[in-house]
């Protein structure tokens, strides 16, 4: 493989996912295998900047695959923001000669990284992690897949109390303004329906859907909202259905950050891991300010500022799907 690369800095940025720590692993353990050094910088670009940065061996990540949270530690930078904090962050890396970045974190991180290296000829390449989804130029998301089995797995335990009481419960559960989440957990756990951000819900619609479940003594009705929808979080809809349905017992219960935790599934390790070794790649064959992400299982490159800009494509029969399937 052709070198166009010699030392390569690693860092997570924005919120945690799991998956970040077997992303990282991938980046050190290729870039040694190659001959590259390679270095972690701590807290995201705010490590950058403080010269928080270390040298990396194929020990510093060990026994991590299977971890949670970042051990590189993460953070939302504001001083990242302004050139003078990028031009510090850049004096960092210079100092040491690291000549190629590779940026695990979300879309607010790729708009960083791009800025960065537009103004100091440093070549980025982002992974994107994040338990949104919602970045584009990638099935999934480093995380994601976690985060939906969390969400499912405590909304199957909502079921059982829900079933006990005969209750209807609303949960809410993780995803900015994307309904990623909220779509997956809902169909994975049999939801009465989906309330969504990047649909308009239609609450009369919803309160004839559950009068009618009612009548028909359905056992089970759960509700699952995003956090991003546009009639508001688990709060305001459990509201306006208390409002609506004064004679259901109605509960809400926000899943909240445990969705960010816990131990990667096979999918995260398995997508942290191939994305690392071909980000690695990339830098050494002089592929610039990209993204990679994998599609129909198959590696792909966007450049980061299409990566944020653009949303993925949304499956609108997946609502139909889930009404059908709650009958
Ligand atoms: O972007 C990941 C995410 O977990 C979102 O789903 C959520 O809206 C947000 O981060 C929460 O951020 P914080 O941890 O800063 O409260």
């Amino acid at each position: 493989m052709s070198n166009k690369v010699t030392k390569i800095g690693v860092l997570t940025s924005g919120g945690d996912a799991p998956g970040m720590n077997a992303a990282i692993r991938a980046v050190a353990r290729t870039g040694i295998y190659y001959g590259l050094e390679v270095y972690g910088i701590m807290r995201g670009y705010s490590g950058m900047i403080d010269d928080d940065i270390f040298h990396m061996s194929t020990r510093s990540v060990a026994n991590i695959i299977q971890r949670g949270g970042t051990i590189l530690k993460t953070a939302r930078s504001k001083e990242f923001r302004e050139y003078e904090g990028r031009q510090k962050a850049y004096e960092n890396l210079k100092k040491r000669g690291i000549d190629g970045l590779v940026v695990i974190g979300g879309d607010g991180s790729f708009r960083g990284a791009q800025k960065f290296s537009t103004e100091f000829d440093i070549p980025c390449i982002g992974l994107p992690g994040t338990i949104d989804k919602d970045i584009a130029g990638t099935d999934f998301t480093i995380g994601f897949d976690t985060a939906v089995n969390t969400a499912v797995e405590a909304i199957d335990k909502i079921r059982d109390t829900a079933d006990a009481h005969d209750r209807l419960f609303v949960v809410e559960v993780m995803g900015r303004d994307a309904g990623y989440i909220a779509l997956h957990s809902g169909l994975a756990t049999g939801a009465e329906c989906v309330l969504i951000p990047e649909t308009r819900t239609n609450i009369e619609d919803l309160i004839q859907q559950l009068t009618e479940k009612e009548k028909r003594k359905k056992l089970v009705n759960l509700v699952v909202v995003a956090e991003g929808d546009e009639l508001g979080g688990g709060n305001e809809v459990g509201r306006i259905l208390k409002e609506r349905l004064p004679n259901m017992d109605i509960r809400v219960s926000i899943l909240g950050h445990i969705q960010r935790g816990g131990s990667p599934t096979c999918l995260d390790r398995i997508l942290s891991s191939r994305m690392g070794y071909h980000a690695v790649e990339s830098l050494m064959t002089g592929r610039h300010n990209v993204m990679v992400g994998i599609i129909d299982d198959k590696m792909h490159y966007v450049p980061l500022d299409t990566a944020v800009k653009e949303k993925q494509s949304f499956t609108s029969d997946w609502l139909k799907i889930i009404k059908i399937l709650a009958s």
